[in-house]
């Protein structure tokens, strides 16, 4: 929507803006958001099907494989009586591969859709998509390394459905720091809020960049890095699992030396969850939670994680083209 940086901020208003980053939101714009999801959960749950979208088309325009987010938001648009427009590997399936550039590619999808959601492998991209689309907004839904921010919403979502609060939570993000876009947005999303303390468990290549870590030790959050599941502190609120991202090295040697370094199984849940600790994952996992975990109450990643995204991307479409307020 071609906005410059402080246009951005959300400030209880989501009538055209793009959703870039979780550095857009404040804590009264994510409470917006969830009362709205708790509608659209009602909404879903209805036979009826919902006509809020009526007459609305959304572009999903995917450069990097995903079948988890494009579904969600394929569903959420669907579920509120919208229609899309899905180009998965545009590389390969449209003029993309004839050599067109993303400046033109998103001014021909704007003129056909109320909103495109984009997922590119490089960093930065949704931001310039934005900054190219004259007419519509952009939801950014990965960008490389960058954020993800929808992820981070649900995840917020689900774990203020556990805990009732998102301030003084404990948590564990474990995984690849560096690499994972999901945590880059989880992390920004939980520094909103007071007196949360994050262990960020992963290998020391794989932890937070330099540029990420000084721009969290100026919020307020509180991050440890550990590098052994010994420093896991007992009963924390949630566990969020990560897969190492081999899609961002140089070389499968060095992936094939970090990854599965930290596997979520029923030892180390006897050892140190608590009754009510929640064990997420954004999913694809590869094999960093064992399958022997599934079924145990705790364990959301395959359940309401998963419904939840719709949920908040249903609410997030329909306050984005003002179609709730
Ligand atoms: C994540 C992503 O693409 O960043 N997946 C997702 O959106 N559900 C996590 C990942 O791929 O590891």
């Amino acid at each position: 929507m071609a906005l410059t940086a402080n246009d951005q901020t959300i400030k209880g208003n989501f009538k055209g803006k793009d959703i870039l980053s979780l550095d857009q939101f404040a804590p009264g714009d994510i409470s917006i958001l969830f009362k709205k999801t708790l509608l659209m959960k009602k909404i879903a749950a209805n036979a009826k099907p919902s006509d809020i979208l009526k007459g609305n088309i959304v572009t999903l325009i995917f450069y990097e494989p995903s079948s988890r987010t494009f579904g969600s938001f394929g569903a959420a648009v669907k579920q509120l009586g919208g229609s899309t427009i899905e180009i998965l590997d545009p590389k390969s399936f449209s003029s993309v591969s004839k050599g067109e550039t993303l400046e033109d590619t998103i001014r021909v999808f704007e003129a056909y859709s109320d909103i495109v959601v984009i997922r590119h492998p490089k960093a930065g991209t949704a931001q310039k998509a934005a900054d190219f689309a004259n007419f519509i907004p952009i939801i950014n839904a990965g960008d490389g390394i960058g954020e993800h921010p929808t992820q981070a919403l649900l995840d917020l979502f689900t774990i203020f459905e556990h805990t009732k609060r998102l301030d003084r939570l404990t948590g564990i993000l474990a995984g690849d720091m560096l690499n994972g876009r999901t945590v880059h947005s989880l992390i920004r999303g939980l520094s909103k809020y007071k007196n949360n303390t994050l262990y960020l468990l992963s290998p020391k290549e794989l932890r937070l960049d330099k540029a990420d870590r000084t721009l969290f030790q100026k919020s307020k959050i509180k991050l440890i890095e550990i590098d052994s599941e010994k420093n896991i502190p007992k009963n924390a609120d949630f566990w969020y699992w990560t897969r190492v991202q081999k899609e961002r090295f140089k070389s499968k040697k060095q992936y094939e030396k970090v990854k599965n370094r930290f596997i979520l199984n029923s030892k180390l849940v006897k050892e140190k969850a608590g009754k009510n600790t929640i064990f997420m994952h954004p999913l694809p996992r590869v094999g960093e939670i064992s399958t022997e975990i599934d079924e145990d109450p705790r364990a959301v990643y395959l359940r309401s994680e998963v419904r939840n995204g719709m949920y908040v991307r249903m609410a997030l479409i329909a306050l984005v083209l003002g179609k709730i307020k």
